[in-house]
Order: structure tokens, then C-alpha cells, then sequence
């Protein structure tokens, strides 16, 4: 089955195991130490994933010596591309100061006042990762209604632990007692929700466009409908904007005009720092001023919050440039992949942040055109996720966009045949 695409795959590996010796002989002395021989498992891929050095600019280096374009951005969390100079000014003096106190330091309020100010929130608290902003929002939910069923949607992720892909609680997930709903579904959702035994429903979270769940906007009917239920149910509407919030100065819910109760935020909101917060209407949030503790040693580092201080030298104006830059760039990949590849990829997306579409006959060819596409980027020195997320930094110019609409280009000339066969 799949012969020729098979073998195009092999043929694409069979090079990158050429061209990238130490990145391979890394990852097997990893292996004796950490399980896949990585600490993040969307970053392991067959046969080995590539190993990086360095990076500048919209520029990573691999350990063998090899140049890329970065679409990938840490998975967004990389908004302002590789060591700009303010964030780093920023980082050095802090480093210049101490690291880490044990203390209320200074710079905590004034991040906070900044992103409350941003995306119009109450009040805010911060974490390390937007995985425990998910699960902080969660549990305050839970204790502000005295109630347990969360609604969530198939293809949601909102943390290791937290993730819906497929419509199923991974098995590693916290035990909540989840509903899971089919995303952008309103008759459908509607229809688990009237099923309910009443002042049961705690939350409902939600991503207002899926981000690893392949970057699928929900329509605004949705989240209206969402909010509207939340309200009528009593429940806290929780939209995770760990992705989104870079899609307009005040978040995708501002660009919608749909007010959740709370919002969980991350990325790269520290200037790439680790970072994640919830936050919301202040009488939910004011649990945390008493009745709730919520700790964390490195909740307030200062690392992160001199990042995400330097990060206020984005404006609503530089967002909005990026997120035009992506809107061109998924406008015109789309343009090149149409009716070239019997359907088998496509484009979807939002702003700086989309995603490739692929499709097979079944599971095994669909792997296959994702190999297919990651591997020859990866030849033309283009670095985008295993499964096909990119997002775009505020470095990236017209001419990395050119030059990655030139790459799908040749890849359709090279496999487009094929793969409408
Ligand atoms: C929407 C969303 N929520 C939460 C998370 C978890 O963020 P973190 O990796 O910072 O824990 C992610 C990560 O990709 C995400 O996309």
C-alpha cells in the first residue's frame, strides 16, 4: 500500500539520517536516560528529532551545523523570535540583580498591571506554564460554583494532563468529571448539556480556536452560544487563550466581542520565559485572597517577570503586522496546495498561527503525507512542527513567507501526482 509514497518518505528520512549525524548519536544516548530520549514528547518524531544549538533572529541552528527558518516559535510561545535585544537586555540586567528571592519582588505588579490592562481582566495570577494556569482556573471553577462536571471539546488541549484529542480524556488526564463535547458543535453540545442533572456543570473550557488540535477557529455563533449556556447554567466560561491572545491586542474573545468569566494565558507572554496565568472577574479571583491558597516557587521568577516586562515593547500595532503577515501566508499556501494534492493537504488557521491539514485514505497514509511534508521542509531548511503547526514571530519579513510558499511550491511539483493518484 502507498508504495511511491512510501518510498518517497523513506527517501526524504534516509537523507536527514545523512545529513544530521550528531543530532542521531544524541538522541540514542538520550534514550539511556530519558524515556522517547526527550523531555517533551511533541518534539520526538522518527527516526530521531533534530537536536538544536543555537538560535537568532527567525534562525535555529541544529548540533550539525544546519541553518533553519523557524515557523515553528516554540509553538507560539516564541512571539518575539530567537534573543531580541530588549527581552535580552532585560533578562541580563535581571541576572545582574539575583535571581529569585523568595520575595515579593518588584517587577510582579507591574506585569500584572500590564496584561490586566491588556486583555481587561480583574485580577491575575501567575504560574510557570499555561498546563497550571489550566488546571488553577479549573480548580477555582470548581470551588467558586461547589459544583464537579467540566465541559470540554474533542481536539482540546489545554495541558499534559488536560488534553481531548480525538474526543477522549487521555489517560493521563486529572480526574475531573468531564463532558466532552464535539468542538464547534452547538445542536450537538446542546444536547449533552440538556442531559445534565441541574447545578452540576462547574465550567466550560474552551480554546476560542483550537491551537494543537490543528488550529480550527470555532465560529462565533459557538462561543456566543457557549457563553450564553455558561450564564444560563451557572457555570464559569473559561476560554484558554494560551495561543489565541496573541491574535489581537485583547485576545481572540476582544476580536469576537464575547467576555468569559476567566482567561487562561501563556506562551509568550514572558518574552519566552516559562509563563502561564488565569485570571478573570474579580469575585472568582478573590477566592485566592483567603479561602484558596495558590503557591508556587517559581510563580513569581524573576526571569519571567523581567521577560514578560520587556515583553510590553509589543504594541497592538506590531501584533497586528504578524498576524497579517500569516493571514498572506496561509492565504497564498492555500492558493498553491489547491487541487494539487487530491485533497491531502491543505491549510487552516488564524493570523500568525495555522496549521497543515493532512488526509489519507486511512491513519497510515495520512502519516505518511505528514512525513512527507515535514521531511522536505526540513530540506528546504524550514523547521515547522512534526504535525504541522507553525506560527510566525515578529521578525519574520515578507521574504521568509516567500520563501516558504517557494518550498510548498516545489513540493507540489515534486509529489503532487502522487499524491492525487
Ligand atoms: C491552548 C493551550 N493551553 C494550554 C497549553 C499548555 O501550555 P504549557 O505548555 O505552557 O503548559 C497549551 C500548549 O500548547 C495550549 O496550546
Amino acid at each position: 500500500m502507498f508504495t511511491a509514497l512510501s518510498t518517497a518518505v523513506e527517501a526524504l528520512k534516509a537523507h536527514y539520517t545523512t545529513s544530521n549525524p550528531i543530532s542521531h548519536a544524541q538522541h540514542n544516548s538520550r534514550l539511556s536516560h530519558l524515556p522517547a530520549g526527550n523531555t517533551r514528547s511533541l518534539l520526538s518524531y522518527p527516526p530521531f528529532p533534530l537536536c538544536v544549538r543555537s538560535a537568532a533572529g527567525a534562525t535555529i541552528t541544529s548540533v550539525d551545523g544546519a541553518a533553519y527558518t523557524d515557523f515553528l516559535c516554540e509553538y507560539s510561545a516564541g512571539l518575539f523570535g530567537h534573543s531580541h535585544p530588549v527581552i535580552l537586555a532585560a533578562l541580563r540586567n535581571a541576572l545582574d540583580n539575583g535571581v529569585n528571592f523568595g520575595a515579593v519582588n518588584e517587577l510582579e505588579g507591574e506585569l500584572a498591571a500590564a496584561l490586566r490592562a491588556r486583555f481587561e481582566i480583574d485580577k491575575i495570577r501567575f504560574t510557570n506554564s499555561a498546563t497550571e494556569a489550566s488546571i488553577m482556573a479549573l480548580a477555582v471553577a470548581k470551588v467558586y460554583t461547589g459544583r464537579k462536571k467540566i465541559l470540554v471539546f474533542s481536539g482540546g488541549y489545554h495541558g499534559g494532563p488536560l488534553g481531548f484529542a480525538g474526543g477522549v480524556s487521555a489517560p493521563h488526564n486529572i480526574p475531573h468529571e468531564y463532558v466532552i463535547a464535539p468542538y464547534d458543535d452547538i445542536p450537538r453540545t446542546a444536547a449533552q448539556l440538556s442531559q445534565l442533572p441541574p447545578d452540576t456543570l462547574a465550567a466550560v473550557l474552551v480554546e476560542p480556536m483550537l491551537g494543537s488540535g490543528g488550529c480550527i477557529p470555532a465560529s462565533i455563533e459557538f462561543l456566543q452560544y457557549l457563553r450564553t449556556a455558561a450564564t444560563e447554567l451557572g457555570a464559569v466560561l473559561i476560554f484558554d487563550e494560551a495561543m489565541t491572545s496573541r491574535l489581537h491586542w485583547g485576545g481572540l474573545q476582544k476580536k469576537l466581542d464575547i467576555k468569559p468569566d476567566m482567561t487562561v494565558l501563556g506562551k509568550y507572554l514572558a518574552g519566552g520565559m516559562s509563563f502561564g496565568a488565569f485570571g478573570g472577574r474579580g469575585e472568582i479571583m478573590e477566592l485566592f485572597s483567603g479561602r484558596l491558597t495558590h503557591a508556587g516557587t517559581f510563580n513569581n521568577n524573576v526571569l519571567s517577570m523581567a521577560g514578560g516586562v520587556a515583553a510590553g515593547l509589543l504594541t497592538a500595532q506590531i501584533l497586528d503586522a504578524m498576524n497579517v503577515l500569516g493571514d498572506e501566508m496561509r492565504v497564498k499556501v492555500e492558493g498553491v496546495l489547491e487541487g494539487k494534492t487530491g485533497g491531502k493537504v491543505g491549510i487552516s488557521g488564524m493570523g500568525s498561527l495555522m496549521a497543515f491539514k493532512y488526509s489519507g485514505r486511512d491513519e497510515v497514509e495520512t502519516g505518511l503525507v505528514r512525513e512527507l511534508m515535514f521531511f522536505h521542509l526540513l530540506g528546504e531548511g524550514l523547521y515547522i512542527a512534526y504535525r504541522g503547526f507553525m506560527s510566525l514571530s515578529i521578525v519574520h519579513e515578507r521574504s521568509h513567507v516567500d520563501a516558504f510558499v517557494g518550498a510548498v511550491e516545489r513540493f507540489v511539483k515534486k509529489y503532487g501526482e502522487m499524491l492525487r493518484e
